[in-house]
């Protein structure tokens, strides 16, 4: 037995024995044992220079000494506001959080106290609190999977009981989110999407369902955890065209510093105000001095531009595997969110043959790869330094063991 007993953390396993990380280094992990894998997990999402990059220790390591927390907000949290207000001109960052789950119960805290309602309406994964998890489905899930509908953590939650009213609109139909706010649209407080949603609905289907929520005065939080630091430092969506009252961003944007921030609008600072959000964390110096460095550098190496490349090339190099090892029939490989991560995307029938799916991320282990699947995984700068050829060889006899095993 290993502790922590890693809660419902993802654990992992090679030959029934835990896989326990040692060090990091580029697109690299090492384990115990000295095993060196290819990393496309990336702490799920955070790291987004690539392990250890030298620049970013150094100028991390120079803030040290500086003390990493004081009694209020230093001159850096302002500082680092700037960096993502730039893009939002009409927002304002609220206050800055270790998590994004915080920060999305923060929102829809500041939700109900704008609004007087208690009811909300999910769309994607917003985290593990209560109101954000329970009774929900595998969110990342592409459509015709079962898990896309069979809820999940229904005990020991609150917050699960239609009395207190949290729905999951899962299908992405405008006719059935349209049903959902006939009925609770007038006591809903707010709509909260997951922008990877955007997977598997259309630009124009979202910008219906945020046009039909503000019809019944719902407000509309965005979370962009997972695409926040990829395309631009604060997200992906033009909130012209998609207006938002929240915007949530997180991963990536510490480089692996737990880094969340909430941006809400000036107008309601008395809301936030009273709002009771925030704790002893929230002022801790050393992350926020990451989020500063990580998007000067992106911005200094054209990183912006850059990981669409690099998730184009992986992205192929995968597909072409794929037609190595015949096994286009069972899936391919996608690129996703203006090509900043990729998702394995299974055919029928294999895309409801989960032991087998299972299957293949240990095969991939085995061969020294980590991939998720049934969950996107991630791309960074230094992976531009991955041999592909090499790659596409190991891939393919990861590829072919799988199949064979089928
Ligand atoms: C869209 C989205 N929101 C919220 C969260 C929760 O973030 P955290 O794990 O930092 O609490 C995640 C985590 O994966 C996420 O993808």
């Amino acid at each position: 037995m290993i502790s922590p007993l890693v809660g419902s953390d993802r654990y992992f396993a090679k030959n029934d024995a835990p896989i326990l990380f040692k060090k990091a280094k580029n697109y690299t992990v090492t384990d115990q044992n000295g095993n060196q894998y290819i990393d496309f997990i990336l702490g799920l999402g955070p790291v987004i220079l690539g392990h250890s990059d030298e620049e970013f220790v150094r100028r991390i390591s120079e803030q040290l000494s500086n003390g990493l927390s004081f009694p209020g907000f230093a001159d850096v949290h302002t500082e680092l506001a700037k960096v993502y207000e730039a893009q939002y001109q009409d927002m304002r960052v609220v206050t800055l959080f270790k998590t994004s789950s915080e920060a999305v119960t923060a929102a829809m805290r500041c939700a109900m106290l704008e609004t007087g309602r208690s009811k909300f309406i999910r769309c994607g994964f917003l985290g593990w609190h209560d109101s954000q998890i329970a009774n929900t489905p595998s969110w990342h899930e592409w459509p015709g999977s079962e898990k896309r509908e069979a809820l999940r953590f229904s005990q020991g939650m609150r917050g699960i009981d239609g009395q207190q009213g949290v729905f999951n609109w899962t299908d992405g139909d405008i006719t059935s989110l349209e049903t959902l706010l006939s009925e609770h649209g007038d006591t809903t407080a707010a709509f909260a999407i997951d922008v990877y949603q955007l997977a598997f609905m259309t630009m124009e289907t979202l910008q219906q369902a945020t046009a039909l929520c503000r019809q019944y005065g719902v407000k509309i939080i965005i979370d962009e955890t997972k695409t926040a630091g990829r395309t631009n430092p604060a997200g992906m969506l033009d909130t012209q065209a998609i207006p938002a009252d929240y915007i949530i961003l997180g991963k990536a944007v510490g480089n692996g510093l737990p880094l969340a921030v909430l941006l809400g609008k000036p107008e309601h600072i008395k809301i936030y105000q009273s709002a009771r959000i925030g704790g002893t964390h929230t002022k801790e110096v050393l992350s926020a001095h990451a989020g500063i460095i990580v998007a000067d550098i992106m911005q200094q190496r054209e990183g912006y531009a850059r990981l669409p490349l690099i998730c184009q090339k992986i992205v192929s190099t995968i597909n072409a595997a794929i037609t190595h090892s015949a096994t286009t029939e069972l899936l391919s490989a996608t690129s996703l969110l203006n090509d900043t991560l990729f998702d394995l995307r299974f055919s029928d029938p294999m895309l409801n043959n989960f032991a087998a799916r299972e299957q293949l991320k240990q095969t991939m282990i085995a061969e020294g790869i980590f991939m998720l699947q049934g969950h996107n995984s991630f791309v960074c700068l230094a992976h531009e330094q991955i041999d592909f050829s090499q790659l596409e060889d190991t891939l393919t006899t990861a590829l072919r063991n799988w199949s064979t095993q089928l």
